[in-house]
């Protein structure tokens, strides 16, 4: 198949840019001496899970219950699901999960810990876990400060085995500015170190400190005692990657592509391709100017998405006309994959292979 034999809108992977994405977090997570766990909530793909394995990852993260199930049924072994995880039902697909193979969860509570040693007492398994650590980004997570009696408790839990502690240090995202990215991924690495050090004065030792984002991966991983990082975006990369100053657009490996279907000015078009397709992420930095996604090899961003319509308003004459066919490089990449049924890895024009989304509408 050659990329003009495809209707649009359709996700695009540029497969020689994912490649070189692949191995070069590889090669520089491995350089200091740290594993990684790629997150792989950004594809969802079990063929870019298994690439990344080969290229040296040692286990992967993921979001979902249901995108841990869905990597285990594809043969990824070693899974993180880097979330707690509560309730009845998706407890007892931990379980079951637990059974198949190597699987840890986050916990970030003594409440959350009880209710999951609880369902793996009901199915007589043992789970392993890491302590969420909140180095300052307030989604989930304890201080490094209070994480302590946390682990005290956990470790009396015998139907749970403590692995570790990780954080997700997302104030990163947004500086724009190589510094203090830097700043970001050593106060990450130096955070989750704190908590480790803390849980050793207790007495209780742990084998992973976790670190992970794109934009902290390298400087987290740099910091003395980090062991594992899972960045995820850094296979696509994106615009806010681009703008935030942490990659080129020659980096960018996933498009939208697009057709224009209406164009009512000379400056004016709409593209097959709206929110539906590229998600409605803003910028790096959430201005209205950074628009909904850059036309590929152009200055070209995108106005304003409405569900079907991707919105093109220009100063000047726009040089594409009705029936054209463009790229659209999204703002951000991890919701992309799971707005689409397939992607379509692409090579000089051609179409290598179509991957289901597998992990997409997962839970
Ligand atoms: C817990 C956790 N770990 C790792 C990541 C990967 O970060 P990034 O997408 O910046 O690579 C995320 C992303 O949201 C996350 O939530």
């Amino acid at each position: 198949m050659r990329l003009e034999d495809l209707d649009t809108p359709a996700l695009l992977v540029d497969l020689d840019r994912l490649e070189r994405n692949i191995v070069r977090m590889q090669e520089a997570i491995s350089a200091h001496g740290v594993a990684l766990r790629p997150h792989t909530k950004t594809h969802k793909i079990p063929a870019i899970a298994r690439w990344q394995v080969a290229a040296g990852a040692q286990g992967i993260t993921v979001a979902t219950v249901g995108e841990a199930e869905v990597m285990m049924a594809a043969g990824l072994a070693d899974v993180f699901v880097a979330r707690e995880i509560v309730g009845r039902h998706k407890l007892a697909r931990l379980a079951r999960l637990a059974r198949q193979g190597p699987l840890s969860v986050a916990v970030d509570s003594v409440v959350g810990a009880e209710m999951l040693n609880a369902a793996m007492g009901e199915a007589g398994v043992q789970l392993e876990v890491l302590l969420e650590i909140d180095v300052g980004s307030q989604r989930c997570g304890v201080p490094p400060a209070e994480v302590v009696p946390l682990a005290e408790a956990v470790v009396k839990m015998p139907h749970l085995r403590l692995k570790g502690v990780f954080t997700h240090e997302g104030r990163a995202y947004g500086q724009g500015d190589p510094a203090a990215i830097e700043r970001y991924a050593r106060h990450e690495g130096e955070g989750v170190v704190e908590a480790r050090d803390r849980l050793a004065a207790a007495g209780i030792e742990i084998e992973v400190v976790s670190v992970g984002s794109t934009p902290t991966a390298v400087g987290a991983a740099a910091v003395p005692g980090v062991t594992e990082s899972r960045p995820g975006n850094y296979v696509f990369m994106d615009l806010k990657q681009v703008d935030n100053g942490v990659c080129t657009l020659d980096d960018c490996a996933l498009t939208v592509l697009a057709t224009v279907f209406s164009k009512p000015a000379p400056n004016r078009l709409s593209l097959d391709a709206g929110s539906k397709a590229l998600s409605a992420d803003t910028g790096a930095f959430g201005r209205p100017e950074e628009g909904f996604g850059l036309i590929k090899n152009t200055s070209y961003r995108l106005w304003k998405l409405n569900e079907e319509h991707g919105i093109l308003v220009a100063e000047e004459p726009v040089p594409f006309g009705i029936g054209d066919r463009v790229e659209i490089i999204p703002n951000h990449a991890c919701l992309v994959p799971a707005l689409h049924e397939v992607a379509y890895g692409v090579r000089n024009g051609q179409v290598e292979v179509v991957w289901p989304i597998a992990g997409r509408g997962k839970f």
